[in-house]
């Protein structure tokens, strides 16, 4: 037998998935919303991620409903259709492109049969997640969502799901282990202890990383480089622009998700300015809150930004819907009030890529560019050097001793050409972010 031939043999066929999208009509509020995107779209991204979490999606439905059955999400006649196909089609998995309440997710696992699993969006992203996070704080950010949104969930699969992880297993598939089964609901309720526990554990070793990130932070901050963090919606280009402005080699895949943990890079500018840039996490529209929340470590890395580049895919048929997810996710941090620069990336893709350079000239804050080709790149450094002067003042000022902590804030967020310690305290001449000055001004007077 050849190499290849075993390694086939040895391959599991992947699962198979089955897709289900709802069509609001009149349930406008909530956590159902569907927002701008109709649901054959929200479909079509859906299917991209199943794709990514290595599964073979063989059918999908679209139902239109006014609101969620509280039982059954779609409604008990239309999950019985479901489950018929299930059994046609040879279904492993049945993915919701909507948030299923733990209720829905019993209801309709005793509906289609033990032997299926029952995913909504939030579950499967947090699959990819864990097949895409390398580094020790990315996996634990990773598991500690993974419990989080397991424990309300938790059945007998999920249980065996959790052990098979904690025994040093990382992703699981994208099922969590179909077919396991445990022995019983006093084991399940010493399970859930036992998570709990876990993710007790989880935040502290969090903290630590966090703890650690924000020396580092600290550390680059005394350099007295300007750091800019790469946001945008997935599949963007984040990371193809970072090794485009850095000359650098950061992993890049047409998958969702490929980067989860932050890469920082520097770049310097036409003028001479050197900036620290950083790629991070991709953002994507339905992303519930307790998954940012789990990546609360690395998205520090957006919030203490002095610029965001805004990356988004000119080429993407609902490249504004897109652009308003990251914004909502921006909110969401708290970092919605940073200076931003729009980049269109992904123009090489449009019929005439000079009609939209031409059309983003006229706005300050846009800057179209390929980040394959390179073109555009450096208009963009340009704009990035222009906007970081610009939040800029020159700013002199003396520091009386006791006020250490102005001194450490000086050098933490401005650019320092002088310091002189005289009787009075520490005059300090440098460049300040504007934002920044009236506080300084305020605490000395
Ligand atoms: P996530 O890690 O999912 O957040 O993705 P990302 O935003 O980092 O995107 P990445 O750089 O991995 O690029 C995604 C895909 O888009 C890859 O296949 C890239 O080759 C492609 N891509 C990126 N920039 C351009 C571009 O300017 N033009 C074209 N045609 N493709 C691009």
């Amino acid at each position: 037998m050849s190499t290849r031939e075993s390694v086939k043999e040895t391959i599991a066929p992947p699962e198979r998935a089955y897709l289900v999208g709802v069509e609001w009509s009149s349930f406008p509020k909530g956590k159902y919303k569907s927002g701008a995107w109709p649901a054959a779209e929200s479909l079509l991204e859906l299917e991209r991620l199943a794709d990514t979490a290595g599964l073979d999606v063989v059918g999908q439905m679209i139902q239109k409903r006014e609101r969620p059955h509280p039982a059954t999400f779609v409604g008990s006649g239309k999950a019985d259709e479901i489950a018929e196909m299930v059994r046609a089609l040879e279904v492993d998995v049945v993915i919701f492109d909507d948030e299923l309440t733990p209720r829905h997710q019993r209801e309709l696992e005793r509906i289609f049969g033990s032997q299926v699993k029952v995913l909504d969006r939030t579950g499967l992203i947090l699959d990819i997640f864990a097949q895409h996070a390398h580094t020790s704080e990315g996996v634990l950010q990773v598991e500690l969502a993974q419990y989080e949104y397991r424990l309300p969930r938790l059945t007998r699969t999920w249980t065996e799901a959790a052990y098979t992880r904690q025994a040093g297993g990382r992703a699981g598939g994208a099922t969590g282990g179909v077919g396991l089964r445990g022995p019983g609901e006093t084991k399940l309720e010493t399970d859930r202890r036992v998570i709990r526990r876990r993710i007790a554990q989880l935040k502290r070793e969090l903290e630590h990383v966090r703890a650690h990130r924000a020396r580092h932070r600290a550390q680059r901050r005394r350099s007295g480089l300007p750091t800019v963090a790469l946001v945008g919606y997935t599949n963007a280009g984040k990371s193809t622009l970072l090794n485009t402005l850095s000359g650098a080699d950061v992993y890049i895949a047409d998958q969702l998700f490929a980067t989860l943990d932050p890469t920082t890079r520097r770049v310097e500018l036409p003028g001479g300015t050197i900036v620290l840039v950083t790629d991070t996490v991709g953002f994507i529209q339905k992303l519930p809150t307790q998954l940012v929340a789990a990546f609360r470590a690395t998205l520090e890395e957006v919030v203490e930004a002095d610029l965001l580049l805004h990356v988004s895919d000119a080429s993407h048929p609902r490249v504004l819907q897109q652009s308003r997810a990251v914004y909502q996710t921006l909110r969401e941090i708290h970092a919605e009030d940073l200076p931003v620069i729009n980049v269109l990336n992904k123009i090489d893709r449009l019929p005439d890529p000079e009609v939209a350079i031409r059309a983003l000239d006229s706005l300050p804050d846009s800057v179209a560019i390929s980040a394959l080709t390179g073109q555009g790149i450096d208009d963009l450094k340009a704009h990035i050097e222009a906007v970081l002067e610009s939040e800029m003042r020159p700013f002199q000022i003396l520091i009386p001793f006791s006020r250490g902590d102005l001194v450490s804030l000086y050098h933490e967020h401005g650019l320092i050409e002088e310091e002189q310690h005289g009787a009075n305290g520490t005059l300090i001449r440098g460049r300040l972010p504007q934002h920044l000055i009236p506080m300084f001004e305020g605490q000395i007077r």
